[in-house]
């Protein structure tokens, strides 16, 4: 475990969403972001998600991050009660396939906003880049990590443009 000071807190609505959220965990620990995560439900728990909401940034918290599924809440409920920022995961736990917790996430009244990613394991990692990126406005060497993982994504593509061109010489198209 980091023995520095959490500056990422991610909540998840149950144990169940841990699947999805623990890949924002990962980024944060790739780009050394200190963190922490716990269970919180907007609707099971209020009164603890309350309570860690309101202790968050005196601790030393500058970005949350709220994850859960079906009647989504979660997000909403944190923002409600901070000015700190708040991005939301919507995650697939019903029938409806995340639909109804990413339009919980993503219809925030006006006032109130959440900054809501796509369903899944790929919001789930860009909610950790998004708030890597936040930090980065005041931390320069969080930018340059961040820099570098754009150009590693960008030679990634063209090793695959490369594999590509040889998948098709072997199938004989061209
Ligand atoms: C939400 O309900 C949680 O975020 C989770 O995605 C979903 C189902 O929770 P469990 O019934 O698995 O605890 O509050």
């Amino acid at each position: 475990m980091s023995d520095k000071k959490p500056v990422v807190g991610i909540l998840m609505g149950s144990d169940s969403d841990y699947g999805i959220m623990v890949e924002a965990a990962k980024i944060l620990k790739q780009f050394e972001i200190p963190f922490e995560m716990i269970v919180s439900s907007a609707h099971r728990t209020p009164e603890r998600t309350m309570d860690y909401v309101r202790g968050a940034r005196d601790k030393g918290i500058k970005v949350l991050i709220a994850g859960a599924g079906a009647a989504a809440h979660l997000a909403g409920v944190v923002a409600a009660e901070t000015v700190l920022p708040v991005i939301a995961v919507p995650i697939d736990a019903t029938s409806m396939r995340g639909l109804d917790a990413l339009l919980a996430m993503v219809q925030m009244p006006a006032g109130i906003p959440v900054a809501t990613m796509a369903i899944g394991s790929a919001g789930s990692r860009n909610a950790g880049i998004f708030a890597a990126r936040m930090l980065a406005t005041e931390d320069l060497a969080l930018e340059k990590r961040l820099l570098q993982f754009k150009q590693d994504m960008a030679s990634g593509v063209i090793k695959k443009s490369a594999l590509v061109q040889e998948k098709m010489v072997a199938d004989g198209l061209i």
